[in-house]
């Protein structure tokens, strides 16, 4: 069976490239299949960058608010915490005795975030098999992802191999399912877009504050009279995502005509966003506003992929060895 997986930190409020790059994929892939896709927020890998209570309690609304905005289909799919699934922890530990250590120092984003911080904490360090377990536990074959998670699903599929071949095939391999054209938001920096480069489009935000976000989108100093390189710019490759294919002809053409400026470019972008997630930032804001729906959806879908939880749990204690 086709179990369609996937789960964002919530560790800010869902950007753009979160949306483009994750939510609107996994949302399109739960659409085609007739099983409940599990989509979760994932709030105990937030810990292991984000401490203060507040911000892990609001942000964790904001991720489900953002996954409804997007469409998820609360009549078949699952949207839950996945703190609520404590047996996660368990299958965590499971694995951790199969994981060998240099998969985990030689991870990628474990290097690239370890080398930001002052202190690196153990957590940091085994968010890899936390997130295999996140998958593992649910028999997950699809996993939409961003480029960036490639490898820790790589880890992940290791994992479970080594497993297996103690235990015999009790784990399914999982496969990543990445968006080539989608695999690489740009920023407003022309770096990957991500909270921890400070260089998000928040969708999300208050007209003004996207405004003034969109006009800091880094440009090249080509003078206004000359033409301009649409193939090597964040604003045109932005501008492309959300457009029709007429329209990014049309921006493209205008790129090339000298007299065209960035500053015109980026009041296009901004009133196609604007356009593009009208309903979507209506969405957001009603379901922020009314925090207890989100908890009604999250506690019923939590409800519901218990039982899995459980059930696999159970396999493996007694392949393992230590229930009868
Ligand atoms: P961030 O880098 O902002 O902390 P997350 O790590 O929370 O983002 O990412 C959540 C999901 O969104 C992941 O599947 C990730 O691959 C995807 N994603 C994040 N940023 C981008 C981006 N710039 N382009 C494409 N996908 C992205
Ligand atoms: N590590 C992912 C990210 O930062 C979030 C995540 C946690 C995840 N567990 C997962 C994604 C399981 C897919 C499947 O984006």
């Amino acid at each position: 069976m086709q179990r369609i997986l996937t789960g964002i930190q919530s560790t800010g409020i869902p950007h753009l490239g979160n949306l483009l790059g994750s939510i609107h994929p996994a949302l399109a892939l739960a659409k085609k299949s007739p099983h409940p896709a599990l989509f979760f927020i994932a709030d105990l890998h937030t810990l292991t960058t984000q401490h203060h209570p507040q911000k892990i309690k609001h942000f964790t609304y904001a991720t489900a608010a953002a996954w409804l905005a997007a469409g998820f289909d609360t009549q078949k799919d699952h949207l839950y915490r996945q703190s609520h699934i404590p047996q996660v922890c368990e299958l965590t530990w499971y694995l951790t005795c199969f994981t060998p250590y240099p998969m985990l120092s030689n991870a990628h984003a474990f290097k690239d975030k370890a080398k930001q911080l002052s202190h690196v904490t153990a957590g940091l360090f085994t968010y890899p098999i936390l997130m295999a377990a996140d998958i593992l536990l649910y028999h997950a074959t699809h996993i939409p992802v961003g480029k960036d998670q490639q490898q820790h699903i790589e880890i992940t599929r290791d994992i479970a191999r080594t497993f297996n071949h103690q235990y015999g095939p009790l784990l399914t391999i999982p496969q990543a399912q990445i968006k080539q054209n989608v695999a690489i938001i740009p920023g407003t920096d022309g770096r990957k877009m991500s909270k921890s480069y400070h260089n998000t489009i928040n969708i999300f935000d208050p007209e003004p504050t996207l405004a003034k976000t969109i006009m800091q989108i880094k440009t090249d100093s080509t003078p206004l009279n000359q033409p301009k390189n649409p193939d090597t710019c964040p604003l045109f490759n932005l501008f492309q995502l959300l457009a029709t294919p007429t329209d990014a002809q049309q921006m493209r053409t205008n790129y090339l005509t000298p007299g065209y400026g960035y500053q015109a470019a980026k009041k296009e972008l901004l009133h196609l966003i604007l356009t593009t997630f009208s309903e979507q930032r209506k969405t957001f804001t009603h379901y922020m506003q009314a925090p207890h729906l989100l908890e009604k959806i999250l506690q019923a879908s939590e409800a519901k992929v218990t039982p899995i939880a459980m059930k696999t749990l159970s396999t493996l204690r007694k392949a393992i060895g230590i229930r009868p």
